[in-house]
């Protein structure tokens, strides 16, 4: 039931690259590409080319890759989100017929430095291929060369290198690719639902103006610049006047979100009327403080997340977080296990897969946490 109410979500979004901050910057809306294909974990490799690979010849039979080593390098295993997506990647991949013991996942502890061992390690060690969460999406160029001058096919997720180092990749055609979702997409459906609420719902000082706070996860990372800039770019585009009362790095974590959105209610007070979470981890931190300080959600301020984690749709569903946006970790396992399946079977594979964000408003929550659960 979770595949098929995916499965007519699903699409998918090229991407781009661009800047971000506070201020906003004037990026270009992502451009959409076709609808993308959900395979089904049940199905044999043989059966399912990704998205963008119709034409592949067919896959290997699933008792070969029953012999195939993966490495899979993720940036940090207390990262919630990440977690979920370790875990459906490590399940789809045996349901394609990888072995559970030929799957080796290492936690790169939020260190760069720890990562690059861990990927010194599986090139030694002879891995067939390679699925990479970068710590750092700088360190991209570096990791490239190292796994391509290896002879080992790299599959990115969710920390998407910059649009130099992909461009490298096809200019040199090789076996290189980023899988994800176009982060902007995901700011501009957190802008889209606080506008939804209307200005005189929101405007609860009457200064004509959105005043909010802005918890950012990473810096380094675009999904944090892009929900950044596309959240508050979503007001400004249908001409809402906006306050930027603070704007802090929560680093992805709830208790650093918790501790900032504190602060800032004490120095701000009523006039917050939003607070943005660049994620739902921090979001519910924001909701604890925000409860702490007696202001209630839906009444006398708004919230947004993203990720649709289950406890923050369990939160919209209660009507105490406004919305949150599903970051789609079964797409985005899947397609990067069909892409590693692509580089082993000689299919190849587009040099970006990308997939769609969705909205989740109190009347879609209901559907989602199905989904997720
Ligand atoms: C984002 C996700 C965050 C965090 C981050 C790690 O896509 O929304 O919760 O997991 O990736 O890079």
């Amino acid at each position: 039931m979770k595949k098929k109410i995916l499965s007519t979500i699903l699409a998918a979004t090229m991407i781009a690259a661009c800047l971000t901050g506070c201020g906003g910057g004037n990026a270009e809306a992502p451009a959409a590409a076709p609808a993308a294909e959900e395979p089904a974990a049940e199905e044999p490799a043989a059966e399912e080319p990704a998205a963008d690979e119709a034409e592949a010849p067919a896959a290997e039979a699933s008792g070969d890759l029953a012999d195939k080593k993966v490495g899979v390098c993720i940036y940090q295993f207390s990262d919630n989100f990440m977690t979920l997506f370790r875990t459906e990647l490590e399940n789809y991949l045996v349901a394609q017929g990888f072995s559970k013991e030929n799957i080796n996942i290492v936690d790169g502890a939020n260190d760069q430095a720890t990562q690059s061992g861990q990927i010194d390690n599986f090139i030694a060690e002879g891995v067939d291929v390679l699925i990479i969460n970068p710590v750092n999406s700088s360190s991209a160029e570096t990791i490239t060369d190292k796994v391509v001058g290896a002879g080992i096919p790299l599959v990115y997720i969710n920390r998407e290198p910059e649009a130099d180092e992909q461009k490298r990749w096809a200019d040199n055609n090789w076996d290189v690719t980023y899988v994800g979702c176009d982060a902007r997409q995901s700011g501009t459906f957190q802008g889209q639902m606080i506008v939804d609420l209307g200005l005189e719902k929101i405007d609860m000082n009457g200064n004509g103006k959105v005043d909010y706070i802005m918890v950012e996860g990473d810096p380094e990372n675009v999904d944090a610049q892009y929900r950044t800039e596309f959240s508050v770019k979503a007001l400004t585009d249908v001409g809402m006047e906006v306050e930027c009362l603070s704007d802090q790095v929560g680093n992805w974590q709830q208790d650093q979100a918790q501790a900032i959105v504190a602060n800032a209610l004490a120095q701000y007070g009523n006039d917050v009327e939003v607070v943005f979470c660049n994620n739902d981890a921090m979001a519910l931190g924001a909701l604890q403080a925000i409860q702490a300080a007696g202001r209630t959600v839906g009444t006398d301020i708004y919230l947004v997340g993203v990720d649709a984690l289950s406890e923050a749709l369990e939160n919209v569903l209660a009507g105490t977080m406004t919305g949150t946006v599903f970051n789609d970790h079964f797409a985005q396992s899947h397609g990067a296990a069909d892409a590693a399946i692509n580089y082993l079977t000689g299919a190849g594979n587009e040099h970006y897969i990308g997939c769609d964000y969705v909205k989740v408003t109190q009347d879609k929550a209901q559907e989602v946490l199905d989904m997720v659960k």
